[in-house]
């Protein structure tokens, strides 16, 4: 059976479900209602959940792999089995229409099931001496209990791309949810309880004090290891913090993609695309496009394509299945939006296509002649908002993706793939889509460079971040 959303207002710790001192409200972004008061987790449950980590960990990482895959495949089946809750709980919670919902839940399992088959297959390796009495062995050791923070944007794809390598590693995970969506995150943790997951190895605290709450992770030198998914500025003082006990440190951080659409590129797939980079989640997406760059001399036809593609897309309740663009997640979101496209028209871009404010109900609006100083060229809207500006040649192409600080993802639309290679060699982002506005996928490294992050999610490398290479050196005598 399903939980209700008043079922899911404790917190997981050490294994029970738990009332605090204190609750915090979750309220629907498109109707303003109250959907739970929830545990709001202080120091107090963080030492608790610390404790139950480091003392769960050495069963847990001795644990067989076989039988960590088997409780992450169970893991998987139960959440599918609930997919339509899991989505109409996203929905409620921060806005995400149901459709799409349906399809981060399938995009959540796949991580785990990537995960389940990759705890088999943490192989050692054996690597040839210079001396010949001598023998060199590498193991992989899971790094130790994990503390993550993860965002609303993604309230199920984010935990599980994070949670389901460290279990698969064998490293127990304390997480701390985004405030906005924190019923994604303990439904997710039901589901890992009720397939037999071990107490203490996945714990959730939502708090509504954050930096209150990750203190004693960061502070705890058996903590070993801190994941964050969120904004370049946080990622920048939590990496700080955790220089003092020397943790591992992933932190996936803000995007800003530059979306490159050259002469030669397919106008319909290219505008196709366009919608998905940019529209998916209502623009509220690290990979989300957040400047575009037409060739000159095809700029009106894709203008023309895109401008019909962006005015049909319905804007509206999440919970209804038609809706293709849902309200923004909070009001300081909003703002943000409101601020960048006042910035941009103050500069002499014009409106395309926009529409009235309602609510937390930002209409997808298309800006055009977009002068290079304004400021949603370079700050990551996280909104429904497309700048255009055009270039002529692929240096004036090359310096528009170079701009600014961030490196996570880039989009290029071209059939030259000479031009295609050239120019993803040539910028510093994590992932670059050629012809592809949807790259994200459980096997491949999704992360960032320069202001965007470190280290890698999915695939391989998603694991790796979860693993400390062990050298034993064998003489031979
Ligand atoms: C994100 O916005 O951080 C995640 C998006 C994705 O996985 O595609």
């Amino acid at each position: 059976m399903d939980p209700s959303l008043a079922d899911l207002s404790q917190a997981f710790v050490a294994g029970s479900w738990i009332e605090t001192a204190r609750t915090f409200p979750v309220r629907s972004p498109a109707t303003g209602t109250l959907l739970a008061e929830v545990a709001d987790c202080s120091a107090k449950e963080a030492r608790a959940a610390i404790e139950a980590a480091v003392q769960i960990f050495p069963a847990w990482q001795s644990a067989t792999p076989y039988l960590r895959s088997d409780l992450l495949r169970k893991w998987r089946e139960a959440i599918l089995s609930h997919a339509e809750a899991l989505a109409r709980t996203m929905a409620q919670e921060m806005g995400k229409p149901l459709a799409e919902g349906r399809r981060e839940i399938l995009y959540a399992a796949s991580f785990i099931d990537w995960y389940a088959e990759e705890a088999k297959r943490i192989y050692g390796e054996t690597v040839p001496s210079q001396h010949p009495q001598k023998r060199i062995f590498v193991c992989y050791a899971p790094v130790g209990p994990v503390y993550g923070i993860t965002p609303w944007n993604f309230p199920a794809a984010m935990v599980t791309r994070k949670v389901a390598p460290a279990l698969a590693a064998g490293c127990p995970f304390v997480l701390k949810p985004a405030e906005e969506s924190p019923l994604t995150a303990l439904f997710l943790a039901k589901l890992w309880e009720e397939s037999g997951g071990w107490p203490a190895t996945f714990q959730v605290l939502p708090s509504s004090d954050p930096e209150a709450l990750s203190a004693p992770f960061l502070d705890d030198p058996r903590i070993r290891k801190l994941t964050f998914t969120g904004s370049t500025p946080i990622g920048k003082r939590l990496y700080a913090r955790s220089a003092a006990t020397l943790k591992r440190v992933s932190l996936e951080l803000g995007g800003g993609a530059p979306f490159l659409v050259f002469a030669d590129a397919d106008l319909g797939k290219a505008t196709d695309g366009a919608i998905t980079a940019k529209f998916r989640n209502g623009g509220q997406s690290c990979v989300a496009a957040n400047a575009f760059y037409l060739q000159k001399e095809i700029a009106p036809a894709f203008l023309r394509l895109f401008a019909e593609k962006v005015a049909s897309l319905r804007l509206g309740d999440p919970l209804e299945e038609a809706t293709q663009v849902g309200p923004l997640v909070n009001a300081q979101g909003l703002a943000k939006v409101a601020e960048l496209v006042a910035d941009g028209r103050s500069r002499g871009a014009k409106t395309l296509l926009g529409g009235p404010i309602r609510g937390l109900f930002f209409p997808p609006t298309l800006l055009t002649e977009v002068p290079p100083d304004a400021r949603i060229l370079e700050e990551e809207t996280f909104g429904p908002v497309a700048p255009l500006c055009l270039f002529e040649s692929e240096e004036e192409a090359l310096a528009a993706a170079l701009r600014g600080r961030a490196g996570l993802a880039a989009y290029l639309w071209t059939l030259d793939l000479g031009r295609a290679f050239r120019f993803a060699e040539e910028i510093p982002y994590g992932i670059v889509g050629v012809n592809d506005a949807l790259p994200s996928t459980a096997q491949a490294p999704f992360g960032g460079v320069r202001e965007s992050g470190l280290g890698r999610e999915g695939g391989k490398w998603g694991l790796a971040e979860y693993l400390e290479p062990q050298y034993l050196s064998l003489g031979l005598g």
